[in-house]
């Protein structure tokens, strides 16, 4: 095992106070229900961004908290990795927003896109930084709009996401130390991609009447196939991690999963050989808030005491592209 080279110093979330229930479906005449939506997911229901709360605002209620835990100043970041699949804006970065936002003045600010897995991703990045020397603190946040490229028409996606953001500050660990990221794992497969994306809005389809009119630039997904590879892959990545750290499942305290589907998640836990009793379940109550999903749950986890100091966790996550990595860290 190596030595870990970056530790966890504080998380933070932040939540958009608005509640949306399976129930509110009905009002906006999806023909949907609640049991329908349990059985499928096991969402209860999902937070929904209010007109004047974007990516940053959430992204930024998140930080100030993870650095208000972690001791940390604005200006002591040097660098703020923001993943997000709903950027305020396509140019330039919600990375910068919110470094403006917070006034990190020293920290180098910029976005990852790998959809649900982008925080996985952006941990490894940060971590890579700091094992390079380039940086020694480091603001990794995930948050998402999802409420704004859901298509609200669309009965078989609109019921799965939420809106939210989770953040931690990672630093660099002294030398000797037992405590950080013990291994990490990510993995892409791009032939795939299609069959979770958002068709237009980009540069190879820009913004016309014709892609309002066929509504492509809102997520489409073929839910089956989707939910096949989460499987599969967030089972790989659990063992690849595991294999990185040398260590076995029974050594894991807590699993963190993506939270996308609880049928996803125990289908996960059972290959991964990890008892639901030590897995981090909340996508009853925020649904699937993308690459927060996990900061989320950590920062709860956290909270609750189910993360302390001395915990093994085991961190997995799976999302568009199609992306999924993977993360053993020792708090
Ligand atoms: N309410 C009621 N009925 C519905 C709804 C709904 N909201 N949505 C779809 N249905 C209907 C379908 O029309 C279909 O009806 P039919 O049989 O008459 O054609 C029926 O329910 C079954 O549809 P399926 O899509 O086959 O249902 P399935 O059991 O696969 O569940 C679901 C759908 C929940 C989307 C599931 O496939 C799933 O969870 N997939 C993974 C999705 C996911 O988690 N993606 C995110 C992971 S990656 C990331 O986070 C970006």
């Amino acid at each position: 095992m190596k030595r870990p080279i970056a530790y966890i110093a504080g998380t933070g979330r932040g939540i958009p106070a608005r509640v949306m229930t399976n129930h509110d479906f009905a009002a906006l005449g999806i023909d949907t229900s609640h049991e329908w939506i349990v059985e499928r997911t096991g969402i209860m229901e999902r937070r929904i961004a209010s007109d004047s709360e974007s990516t940053c605002s959430m992204a930024a209620d998140a930080a100030r908290t993870a650095m208000a835990r972690a001791g940390v100043a604005p200006g002591e970041i040097d660098a703020i990795v923001m993943s997000t699949a709903t950027p305020d804006r396509l140019l330039p970065s919600t990375a910068v927003d919110l470094q403006a936002e917070l006034g990190a003045t020293r920290a180098a600010a910029f976005d990852v896109s790998a959809a649900c897995t982008g925080w996985i991703y952006g941990m490894t990045v940060a971590e890579g930084l700091m094992h390079s020397g380039v940086i020694q603190t480091a603001l990794v946040v995930g948050a998402e709009k999802m409420s704004s490229i859901v298509d609200w028409q669309d009965r078989s996606t609109c019921i799965l996401f939420g809106d939210g953001a989770g953040a931690v500050v990672l630093k660099r660990n002294k030398s000797q130390a037992t405590k950080g990221i013990l291994s990490t794992f990510i993995r892409s497969d791009g032939t795939l991609a299609e069959l979770l994306w958002r068709p237009s809005g980009g540069a190879k389809h820009p913004f016309s009447q014709d892609v309002l009119d066929d509504r492509s630039s809102y997520v489409r997904m073929a839910g089956r196939e989707t939910f096949r590879h989460a499987v599969r892959s967030m089972s790989e990545a659990c063992e690849r991690a595991l294999d990185g750290a040398k260590l076995r499942a029974d050594d894991i305290d807590i699993l963190i999963p993506h939270q996308a589907n609880i049928r996803i998640i125990e289908s996960t836990a059972k290959y991964a050989n990890v008892p639901m009793e030590k897995v981090f379940v909340n996508v009853d109550r925020y649904g699937n808030t993308s690459s927060a999903s996990i900061p989320i749950a950590l920062d709860e986890a956290v909270e609750s005491g189910r993360v302390k100091e001395g915990t093994t966790a085991l961190l997995v996550a799976f999302g568009a592209g199609f992306t999924w990595g993977s993360m053993v860290v020792r708090f």
